[in-house]
């Protein structure tokens, strides 16, 4: 659980988080998005308790990120962007270490538990320093897990990986969420976003929006539908680009491409009006836009757009 009230973080006269005021209840995989030099990290470091806030408040796992850092500390887990390790030491010593460090009841279970889920336990008695990207990455997921942490921060788990490690490190933060942990993840990835999260914020030093990736895309873009003929004609484009709620028609791969308000509402009186044009209809879909449209949108474009509208 992670409850912000105008958290505030400054570096001298840079002002890297903005009155951030947000809420992922318990058990949410809550992605957060946002250009480089957003404030993501700087936000992941303030919610777990390693730096203080200029302003605002947090509350972590019921602590208050100021008043009971130690708390906080002890009920998250971090994976952070420069995940520091012993090189010369083995991966399995490494998170021995940290294990005994958090004063985990049974070390080396918990240790071989996370070794084995992340596929490392073959290779547990090799130096760190000899491992790939992508091991080192997962391996530094498996320490974060070690004390078994309610909240779970990631910052940009898979960045660097190949598309089978980040597959596989996909899969365990579902197996994370089935868990019942909070899971707060920040990725550059809009793909891997809109699959693993529950609500993803878009940051640009201050929240910009909060939403699940399917409520975004709407509240930017409306919803077009795709409208599959058997017997497509000018005729047909030129009757639905006349309905009083149609916003725009094109046509792609010989389907129409209807642009329209409250698509549920409207779309009996679209494929009636098609019928009444001699239009023999085979497919209507909803056809939404990426993800990836509605960041560039909110990042380029700055505030969220009114609903409904088109590009
Ligand atoms: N310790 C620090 N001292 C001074 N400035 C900092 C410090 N940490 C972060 N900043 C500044 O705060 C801003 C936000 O940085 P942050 O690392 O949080 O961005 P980010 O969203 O994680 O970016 P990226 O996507 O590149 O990881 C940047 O302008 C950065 O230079
Ligand atoms: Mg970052």
């Amino acid at each position: 659980m992670i409850k912000t009230t105008n958290l505030t973080k400054r570096f001298g006269e840079n002002t890297a988080v903005r009155a951030v005021s947000l809420e992922v209840p318990r058990g949410e995989v809550f992605g957060f998005l946002g250009p480089n030099g957003a404030g993501k990290t700087t936000t992941v470091r303030l919610l777990s308790a390693l730096i203080g806030p200029s302003e605002g408040t947090a509350v972590v796992n019921g602590f208050d990120v100021v008043r009971e850092p130690m708390q906080v500390r002890r009920t998250v887990g971090v994976l952070t962007e420069t995940p520091g390790m012993y090189d010369r030491l083995s991966a399995e010593y490494n998170l021995l270490i940290y294990a005994r460090l958090y004063e985990v009841e049974q070390p080396e279970k918990a240790v071989q538990k996370y070794l084995s889920v992340l596929e490392l336990w073959d290779r547990r008695k090799e130096a760190v320093g000899g491992f790939s990207k992508g091991m080192k990455q997962k391996l530094a997921i498996a320490r974060a897990l070690l004390h078994e942490p309610q909240t779970v921060f990631l910052d940009e788990p898979t960045s660097g990986l190949d598309p089978v490690a980040a597959r596989t490190v996909r899969e365990f933060i579902e197996q994370l969420k089935t868990e019942g942990r909070t899971i707060f993840l920040t990725t550059h990835n809009l793909d891997e976003a809109e699959r693993l999260c529950d609500r993803v914020g878009v940051m640009r030093a201050s929240l910009i929006a909060v939403d699940s990736p399917e409520a975004l895309r709407r509240r930017l873009f409306g919803l077009k539908v795709r409208v599959q003929l058997a017997n497509l004609a000018d005729s047909h484009r030129q009757a639905a680009a006349g309905l009083p709620f149609v916003h725009g028609v094109e046509v792609e791969n010989g389907a129409l491409l209807v642009d329209l308000a409250e698509p549920e509402r409207n779309n009996p009186a679209l494929v009636a009006a098609l019928v009444g044009a001699g239009a023999q209809v085979q497919y209507v879909q909803p056809s939404e836009a990426s993800l990836e449209d509605v960041y560039m949108q909110l990042v380029n474009g700055g505030e969220a757009q009114p609903a409904g509208r088109g590009k």
